[in-house]
C-alpha cells in the first residue's frame, strides 16, 4: 500500500512530531553498485520522417531484482522515450491507448495550442488511438510528457507513465555543447517510490486518506531512469545532464559529494544567457534544468540529495532519520574519451519580457488545506477541505480565466499550506519575483514551472491559442494537490 506509514498520523500536529519523522525512513536498500543508469530508447523524430508513435502499455517491471511489479510505461516497461525533435518541423504523433484505463497525453513545456496540449479534456479511452500534429516552434529545451486525466494523474505517472523530450534548434552545435546521447548528453530522470516487501509499488486512488494527498506520494527510495542507486559511465570530460524531476511530490536538493561547483545551462524553457555556476540545486516537481559537470579529474563522485526543505523534518531522507543526504546516483569517469572539454562563456540570451508590457495583473492563491510550519498557514489550523485556487477546486466545466493571445500577464502566486511547484500550461514565463527578491540566476530563464514557497510574480507571454473546448491548465505539479484540485483552466484567444 501507498504510505501506510503515515497512517497514524493526523492533524497539524503530526508534522513537526518524530513519530512522522521517525516512520519517513528509508533510502536503506540500494541495488547491488553495479545497476548502470538505464538510457531510455531515443527517438529521433527527423530520423523516421517525423512520424512518433508512442503506446502506454502495462507490463511488469523489477526495481527490485527478482521481485517484479506491475507498472505502466510508453512503448516500455516503466517510463518511455526520449523524444527528440527539430525546431520548424511539423511531428505526427500517435498515441495509441492499450491501458484498460482511460488516459491523456500532455506535452509539459510545449508550447503548442490547446487542441494538442494533451489535457484533462482530451481524453484517449482504452483502445483508441490520438493523433495530434506538432508543429515545433521553440528554442532549445528539455521538456516531457506524462498523462493528465483529472483524478488519475497521480497514480498513471507513479506507475512508470513519463518520457522526455528534447527540442534541438542547432545551436548545441553552435555552441559546442556536449550533445551525444547516451554518452556526454544524458537524460536524469528523478522519482521516489515506496516498495513493498515483494518489491511491489501500489498506488490506490480509493486508499489515499488526508495526509497522503496533503503531503503528495513520497516514496522511501530514489529511481533514476526507473532504476535504484545506479551508476552511470561517463567520459572524463564536460558531461551534460538533463535533470528531470518527474516526482509525485518531493523537492531534490542535489548537489555532488565532494561539492564540487557545476554550472547551469537551462531551465524549463530553454538556455539562460551564461552558465551558472552553483554547488547545489534544488528541482521541484516538474522542473526542469540542464547543467554541465566537469568529469575531467576522473574521479568517481556520488549525486546526492538532502531534506526535502519544504517538509520539515518529515522532509528527512537518510535511513536514521538524520538530515544527512544521501547518493542517488554515482559517475564514474573512464579515461580516454575526448569530448567536450570547455565551457561557453556566454549562451543565448532569452527573449525579453517587460513587466511594464503586461496588460494585466492576476492573483492566485494556492490552497492545499494543509497546516503546515509555515508562518502565513497558522489561520488554516484546522486543516479545511479545500483544496483549490483562489477559494475554488477545479471544474472541468468551469472557464477561470480569459488571456489574450499575444499578451503578457504579471500572475501573483501565493502558497498557502505549504510550497507550491506552479505550472502553467501553453505557456512560459519570467520570474519577476520570488519570496519578494529577484530571482537568483538559474531562475531568470524562461520556465514553466516555478516552485512557491509563499509568493511569486510571474510575467507570462501567451502566444498559444485555446478554446473552452481545449483550455490550457495552471495547477500546483504536486500530483495529489492537482487531483485533488488544485488547478484551474485558461483560454487564449
Ligand atoms: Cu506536467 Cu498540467 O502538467
Ligand atoms: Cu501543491
Amino acid at each position: 500500500m501507498l504510505l501506510t506509514r503515515r497512517k497514524f498520523a493526523v492533524g497539524c500536529g503530526a508534522f513537526a512530531s518524530s513519530a512522522v519523522a521517525d516512520a519517513r525512513f528509508g533510502f536503506s536498500d540500494p541495488a547491488p553498485a553495479d545497476t548502470h543508469l538505464p538510457i531510455p530508447m531515443l527517438i529521433d523524430a527527423a530520423k523516421q520522417g517525423n512520424a512518433v508513435h508512442l503506446k502506454a502499455i502495462s507490463g511488469r517491471h523489477a526495481f527490485i531484482e527478482g521481485k517484479p511489479t506491475g507498472t505502466y510505461g510508453y512503448s516500455a516497461r516503466v517510463l518511455g522515450p526520449v523524444i527528440r525533435l527539430q525546431r520548424g518541423d511539423e511531428v505526427q504523433v500517435t498515441v495509441e491507448n492499450a491501458l484498460d484505463t482511460v488516459t491523456t497525453v500532455h506535452w509539459h513545456g510545449l508550447l503548442t495550442p490547446g487542441y494538442n496540449d494533451g489535457g484533462p479534456q482530451q481524453l484517449i479511452h482504452p483502445g483508441k488511438i490520438w493523433r495530434p500534429v506538432l508543429k515545433i516552434n521553440q528554442p532549445a529545451a528539455t521538456l516531457w510528457f506524462h498523462p493528465h486525466p483529472h483524478h488519475d494523474t497521480a497514480r498513471q505517472i507513479y506507475m512508470g507513465l513519463a518520457g522526455m523530450i528534447i527540442v534541438d534548434d542547432g545551436s548545441d552545435n553552435r555552441l559546442n555543447l556536449p550533445r551525444t546521447y547516451g554518452v556526454d548528453d544524458l537524460p536524469i530522470i528523478l522519482q521516489d517510490r515506496s516498495f513493498d516487501s515483494d518489491g511491489s509499488i501500489g498506488y490506490d486512488n480509493n486508499d489515499l486518506n488526508a495526509l497522503d494527498i496533503a503531503y503528495g506520494a513520497r516514496g522511501d527510495t530514489i529511481i533514476v531512469n526507473g532504476a535504484i542507486a545506479p551508476v552511470a559511465k561517463v567520459p572524463a570530460s564536460l558531461v551534460r545532464l538533463r535533470l528531470l524531476n518527474a516526482a509525485n511530490a518531493q523537492n531534490f536538493d542535489l548537489r555532488f559529494r565532494d561539492r564540487r561547483a557545476f554550472h547551469v545551462i537551462a531551465s524549463d524553457g530553454g538556455f539562460l544567457a551564461a552558465p551558472v555556476a552553483v554547488n547545489a540545486l534544488m528541482i521541484s516537481p516538474a522542473e526542469r534544468f540542464e547543467i554541465l559537470v566537469d568529469f575531467a579529474d576522473g574521479k568517481t563522485v556520488a549525486l546526492e540529495t538532502g531534506p526535502d526543505k519544504e517538509m520539515g523534518e518529515f522532509g528527512r531522507v537518510a535511513p536514521d532519520g538524520s538530515a544527512d543526504y544521501v547518493a542517488v546516483m554515482q559517475f564514474e569517469p573512464t579515461a580516454g574519451s575526448a569530448n567536450v572539454q570547455h565551457m561557453p562563456k556566454r549562451l543565448i540570451e532569452p527573449s525579453v519580457a517587460l513587466p511594464s508590457s503586461a496588460v494585466r495583473r492576476r492573483q492566485f492563491i494556492l490552497d492545499s488545506g494543509l497546516c503546515a510550519s509555515r508562518p502565513q498557514a497558522s489561520a488554516h489550523a484546522d486543516m479545511p477541505a479545500l483544496i483549490g485556487i483562489n477559494g475554488k477546486p477545479f471544474d472541468i466545466g468551469r472557464i477561470d480565466v480569459e488571456t489574450k493571445l499575444g499578451t503578457t500577464e504579471i500572475w501573483e502566486i501565493t502558497s498557502i499550506g505549504m510550497a507550491h511547484p506552479f505550472h502553467v500550461h501553453g505557456a512560459l514565463f519570467r520570474v519577476l519575483s520570488i519570496e519578494g527578491s529577484p530571482p537568483p540566476a538559474h531562475l531568470t530563464g524562461w520556465k514553466d514551472t516555478v516552485l512557491v514557497e509563499d509568493k511569486a510574480e510571474l510575467v507570462i507571454a501567451f502566444n498559444q491559442s485555446a478554446t473552452r473546448d481545449h483550455p490550457f491548465m495552471f495547477h500546483c505539479h504536486i500530483l495529489e494537490h492537482e487531483d485533488a484540485g488544485l488547478m484551474g483552466q485558461y483560454v487564449c484567444a
